[in-house]
This record gives structure tokens, sequence and C-alpha cells, in this order.
């Protein structure tokens, strides 16, 4: 039922009686789209019911509907908004204005090139669908109660599990937290240990919500930035030696796609320890290395409890999943335990209960093994097809992993013009210009791979860049 018809209505002496209150619902919900031609209204009886008035009042105001002819009673099917009324038929409400619905930054639909986005084409969707038949047949009048904040049991041990297996990192399920993405995650972090103005060291270039988070929440981003070995940490060590926390992308510099070398990963240990800071490792996408196998987590060398480990299911599973999981020291679950309590958002049961018995039953570890294959052939693909197609115009940065290809432009060429001209025609890329803060960056262009699917496909594409270069 329309949400516009559900406030208070006004029984003061003197006001306009409730049917024509009523009746002023419809037409305004009806005026403002809220309510569409073929619309089915909710019955008398039960709109009685739930504005706590009398059947005869509603019945009332739904005679002078249809007498006016805004509704058409349709035996069995009930009553609806009459089949092709305007909108702007309907005078006596002035229209409201609406702002339009937004769908966020990224855009909806899966566009060729689109970042971040695993293969969705190989997702094991009919494995999906048994366990969640399955996991719903199974559900209990309890389960449909609020869940638990930090996440169900079942999926925080499944992943303490896999990460021990698969990452090298040794926790219980009691620091494993579920969120509903990994900027859910860090404002967690955020909330729990820092304060306004605390210094935070970021890598440069840098995932940008990770910037927008830290200066949303007044904190002061000191970007360091990354090379071959990844982030600068002497860089950071002279700069704000006094930092309270550092957020790092390890496996896969993000979007550089470099590793944190070992001894720049020790040193940033050191420096944790020695200031008593917190390292927040962002692995987003650290299964998905195609040279060699896969680096132990930083979290892995985590001997004194200074980093939190930020993991999430967008890259492995589908990121419309919105799960993710932090893991914080052993000494940190019950200041996480009670900040989780405060905020009390939680994920939803079900969903959760599907990723646990998709882990434990081992599709998800014969899953990442599968895609690991996919993506490199993918990866491959992609970068001979455009290679072939835009030749000198462009060159292909040889990476060991990650999920997107970074295509450096021959110097004339604007990134950020050139990324615009590719969004306006179909395609999708970021500019890498844009992830840098301050004056000096670098310039290319961030190609998702993960949904082409053969180097015909990724040479057609090439062709469409080049008449737009
Ligand atoms: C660097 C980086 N961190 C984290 C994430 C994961 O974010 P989420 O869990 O909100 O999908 C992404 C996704 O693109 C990313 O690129």
């Amino acid at each position: 039922m329309s949400p516009t018809l559900v406030p208070t209505l006004s029984t003061n002496p003197g006001d306009t009686p409730i049917y024509r209150q009523i009746y002023d619902r419809f037409l305004a919900a009806i005026a403002q789209g809220n309510l569409q031609p073929g619309d089915r209204i909710p019955s008398a009886r039960a709109l009685a019911k739930e504005l706590g008035v009398a059947r005869g009042t509603v019945e009332l105001a739904y005679s002078l509907l249809h007498a006016e002819g805004y509704v058409q009673p349709q035996g069995q099917a009930g009553t609806v908004i009459t089949p092709g009324l305007l909108a702007t038929s309907v005078g006596k409400t002035p229209p409201v204005e609406h702002t339009a619905l937004s769908t966020g930054p990224t855009a909806p639909a899966l566009l060729p090139f689109q970042m971040g986005i695993p293969a969705l084409d190989a997702f094991p969707r009919k494995i999906w669908a048994r366990l969640g038949a399955r996991q719903l047949r199974a559900t209990q009048t309890v389960d449909l109660s609020y869940p638990p904040v930090n996440g169900l049991p079942a999926l925080r041990t499944a992943i303490a599990a896999h990460l021990q297996v698969a990452r090298g990192i040794h926790c219980s399920p009691a620091q494993v937290f579920i969120t509903a993405g990994y900027r859910e995650s860090v404002s967690l972090i955020i909330q729990t240990l820092l304060k306004t103005s605390d210094q935070v060291w970021t890598e440069n270039p840098c995932y940008p919500p990770t910037r927008e988070l830290l200066q949303h929440a007044g904190l002061t981003d000191i970007p360091l930035s990354a090379d071959a070995q990844g982030m600068d940490i002497a860089k950071g060590l002279t700069l704000a030696p006094d930092a309270k926390a550092a957020i790092v992308t390890p496996a896969h510099q993000s979007p550089l796609s470099v590793t944190l070398s070992l001894p720049r990963r020790q040193s940033l240990l050191e420096w944790a320890e020695q200031q008593q800071s917190w390292i927040i490792e962002d692995d987003y996408d650290g299964e998905y290395r195609y040279i060699s196998r896969p680096l132990p987590a930083l979290k892995s060398l985590d001997r004194h409890g200074r980093v939190l480990y930020a993991g999430t299911f967008s890259k492995v599973l589908f990121p419309g999943i919105r799960l993710a999981y932090l893991v914080v020291p052993e000494a940190l679950v019950s200041r996480f335990d009670a900040m989780s309590r405060i905020l009390g958002n939680g994920s939803p049961a079900l969903t959760q209960s599907i990723v646990s018995a998709f882990i434990t039953e081992g599709h998800f570890a014969r899953h990442i093994q599968r895609m690991r294959k996919l993506y490199g052939e993918r990866r491959t693909a992609t970068a001979a097809g455009l290679a072939k197609v835009l030749g000198k115009a462009m060159r292909i940065d040889p990476q060991p992993g990650g999920m997107h290809l970074i295509a450096r432009l021959a110097d004339r060429h604007s990134d950020t013009e050139l990324a615009q001209r590719l969004r306006d025609n179909g395609l999708y890329a970021h500019a890498l210009s844009r992830w840098f803060s301050g004056a000096t960056h670098e310039s290319g262009l961030l190609l998702g791979f993960t949904n082409i699917r053969s180097q015909d496909e990724a040479e057609e594409l090439g062709q469409k860049i080049r008449t737009l270069l």
C-alpha cells in the first residue's frame, strides 16, 4: 500500500471529513505518480483496519473516487486506478516536485570494461538457487526475528576457517564482524577507534571512496605515493609519524595492482607497533593473482594485534550481495561488539545463511579457483585484443593480479576526457588521474576485464575506443 495513505487522519472538529481526507490522499498519490493507472488499491476493509476508521467511511471515499472516474472496481481482481488515467488530469492537488530517483554513482547496467564487477556470467547460479531454496525451506520462526548485529555465528565461523586456509590469517569467529560492504567496515573502524582530525596514511593513488570516507569523518588524510613496492612507508614516517592509522591494499595496490613488498610490510607493522597505531588492510581481491600463488595477507604477519582486515564478498561472489567482513584484533573484540550494538544494523540473515552454506560445502573455494583461471585467460585475451587494435595509442601495464588493466595513454590524450567519451558511448572506464590526490598524477584508463569473454570481443571494443581517441 502507498505510504502516503498511512499518516494519521485528522479528527479535530471542524476539519475536513475523514472520508474526504482519504479521497484527497488518493488524488494526491495519483497526481504525484505514486499510484499509477492499473495499480490495485487496498480493499475497503483492509484500509479501514489500517487507518483505524469505520469500513463505511472508506467505502464512501471509494464510491466518490469511482463516481469521478479515478478508480474502477474489477470484480475478483479488486479495485484499480483507472487504466489510461493521466496524472495531469488529477487537477485538484498541486503536483509535488519530486527529486529524481537516484541510482547512485555506478551505472546500473553492466557496461564493457566496468571495474570491480566479477564475471557475472560465470557465477554458479544453479548452486546458489539450490542453496537459497534449501535455506528458505529451513527457515524457522525465530529466523524471522532480528539477526545478530555482528553476523550469523555460522557465517563468522565459516569465514574464520576460510581465512585461515586461504589467506594465512588465524582468527576466532568472535573476531569476525559481518558488514554490508567495505565502506561499512571502514565506518565501523572510524567510529570505534578514531577521532576527528586524527591523521591517517593512505596510498596515492587510492580507491576514491576510502578518501571520501576519511574526509567525511573529519580525519586528516596523509597521501603517500605508491611505487613498484607499494605504499611509501618511509615517507609516512617522515611526514606524519604520529598518524593513528594507515589504510593499505597490500595484495594488489588499488588501482596500480602492485604488491606491498615484504620489507615495507615489516616496516609498516613495526611503525604500528611502536606508535600503537592501526593498520587497515583492504583485501578486496587478494585471491586474484595470476602469475604465482596469492600472497598471504598482511594480517597473517601481525604479531601484535595492530591489523584490522577488511574483506568483501563483492569480488568473489557478486556485488549485489552487499556482504563484507572485518576481522579485528582479539583485544578489540569487546569495543567493536559494543559499537556494533550501538549502530545496530546487521545484515540479512537469509543471505548470510546461503553464503555460509556456500563456503562450508566447498563451493566458495571451487568458485575462487575457477575464477582465478578464468580471469587469467580473460586478462590475457583482453590485453592482447586491445594491444592489437590500439597499438601505440595505449600501452597495457603488465600486472600480476587484480580485476582490471591499466591502459597508459600516449601523452597527447587526456584520460578524464577519454573516460568521459567512453562512458557517453556505452563503455565504462575510470580515469587513473582521478584516483590521485594532489598535483602530481599519472594518466591512464582503468579497464575491468572480467566480463570480456574473448580476444575477438576485446578487439571489437578496442576498435570502438580507437574511434573515440
Ligand atoms: C579498493 C577496494 N576496496 C574495497 C572494495 C569493496 O567494496 P564493497 O565491499 O563495498 O563492494 C572495492 C570494490 O570495488 C575496491 O575497489
